[in-house]
């Protein structure tokens, strides 16, 4: 047996596409995409969105699968394995750390989803006419901080239950019975939300771009969220690399989960932002977005309760699918590089994203300094999650292309993809947008975030 298959590897080609689109397809796709695509201009972003997938995204992605397989370690492991005692293994903590305060926030808003699931079944949301008492009900939830604390608690115990039980068997069968239901009842919405009446004017927003709309600010969201619905710039496709075999295609697999990923995101904006426009809501709601338009949606449709049931446990799956893809990178450090034991490691890791999580579930109207940071003009949870959502991902696929294009050396790379018989046939294409373009584009945004972001928020 060789290494890889010691440590378990997929069980077919299929098993890694549909695992690495569990990684992901999740709350990215369904819930921050639509609100960010709403805050940033609609059709203009969603077109310099596709881009960031396919000229950045895309091609590092290819990166962090080949760096896994070489070395079938977790990011700080493959950074020691390929360039020993350099600086390079910082880049490898700076994704656990990574790894750790995403799961801390992820699992406040996948909390709300478990609340929301709980009020659908209860019927709360039944004969629900005015589309402003969905915001006030959205409100009073968000700003209980018994109830909060409690469903992100929850949320990150399922997560380190499932992570305990082993990585592969479970995220392979969920993702593969889930995806296909997910597409099915996202197609449903989004017909019944395009046809709803006063729809078309979210539909123009959604698909007729206004190129005047563009400034360095979206250009920065787009490739933001591309790195984090691909779940890349933290290790999670290195850690998920490690587990493919020599015979898997990895450019072939890079883009099923890169195209299925972005159809899942734009399908969800077709849910959600047609039907904005129908209930007179704002498109810059924020993180509340769909918590606002999916109830009425619901409520507009035969069958709905059930239907909306059925969804929210959907955006459940498709939410640990990721968070258990997110933990396993701190996880896997500390049990292949610290030799922990994985049940003392999960316990730890979760403990710690607990504590960290506590601050961003009160941050939505709990506790009112958290949720307006005096001299900040902001919330605690927009800063943690642009800090550690967009910057830090952006930071490290910046890294791993740098390592993959300039230190490792493409060729390298290039090997190792057609190490059993695969002709990588864009070799030269992705070598090109991985030394050049991703770099240099990326190192141009983060440069104006924090020009025009970091530095003004904590320094005036
Ligand atoms: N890609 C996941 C989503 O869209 O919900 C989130 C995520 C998973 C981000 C894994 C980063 C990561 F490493």
């Amino acid at each position: 047996m060789t290494e890889n298959q010691d440590r378990g590897a997929w069980s077919s080609r299929i098993g890694f596409i549909m695992a690495g689109a569990g990684s992901a397809v999740g709350l990215g796709n369904i819930w921050r995409f639509p609100y960010i695509t709403g805050e940033n201009g609609g059709a203009a972003f969603v077109l310099i969105y596709i881009l960031c997938i396919f000229l950045i995204g895309f091609p590092v992605m290819i990166a962090e699968l080949t760096l896994g397989r070489k070395t079938a370690k977790n990011p700080v492991g493959m950074f020691h394995a390929l360039a020993p005692g350099s600086p390079w293994k910082y880049v490898g903590g700076l994704s656990v750390i990574t790894g750790l305060v995403i799961f801390s926030w992820y699992s406040v808003i996948a909390g709300w989803v478990v609340g929301y699931l709980y009020k659908t079944a209860a019927g709360h949301f039944n004969n629900l006419t005015d589309p402003s008492a969905t915001e006030t009900i959205f409100r009073d939830f968000v700003s209980n901080p018994f109830s909060v604390i409690l469903l992100t608690a929850f949320f990150i115990a399922l997560t380190g239950y499932v992570v305990f039980k082993g990585v592969k068997s479970g995220i392979e069968k969920w993702s593969r019975v889930l995806m296909p239901i997910l597409v099915v009842l996202l197609i449903l919405l989004a017909i019944r939300s395009v046809t709803l009446p006063g729809a078309s004017e979210g539909l123009i927003f959604y698909l007729k771009p206004d190129f005047s709309a563009i400034n360095t600010n979206m250009l920065i969201a787009a490739l933001g969220q591309a790195f984090f619905s691909l779940s890349l710039g933290m290790g999670t496709m290195i850690t998920y690399g490690s587990y493919l075999s020599k015979k898997d295609n990895i450019p072939t697999a890079a883009a099923w989960v890169c195209t299925f990923d972005t159809l899942i995101a734009i399908l969800a904006g077709f849910v959600i932002l047609p039907a904005v426009a129908a209930m007179g809501k704002a498109y810059t709601e924020g993180p509340g977005l769909i918590f606002q338009v999916l109830p009425s949606l619901f409520g507009e449709m035969p069958g709905g309760q059930i239907f909306g049931v059925g969804f929210f446990m959907l955006i459940i799956i498709a939410a640990i699918t990721s968070t258990v893809s997110i933990l396993i990178v701190p996880v896997a450090y500390m049990v292949d590089e610290k030799k922990w034991s994985r049940r003392n490691a999960v316990g730890f890791m979760c403990l710690i994203a607990f504590v960290l999580s506590v601050p961003a579930a009160l941050a939505n109207g709990a506790v009112g300094f958290l949720s307006s940071l005096p001299g900040l003009g902001t919330d605690y949870f927009t800063i943690i999650s642009s800090l550690f959502g967009d910057v830090s991902l952006t930071l490290g696929s910046l890294f791993i292309a740098l390592f993959v294009g300039w230190k490792w050396s493409t060729a390298k790379a290039k090997e190792e993809i057609e190490s059993e018989g695969i002709t990588f046939g864009l070799a030269k294409q992705w070598s090109f947008l991985i030394r050049f373009v991703a770099p240099i584009t990326v190192s141009i945004l983060l440069g104006y975030t924090f020009r025009d972001n970091i530095w003004k928020l904590f320094f005036g």
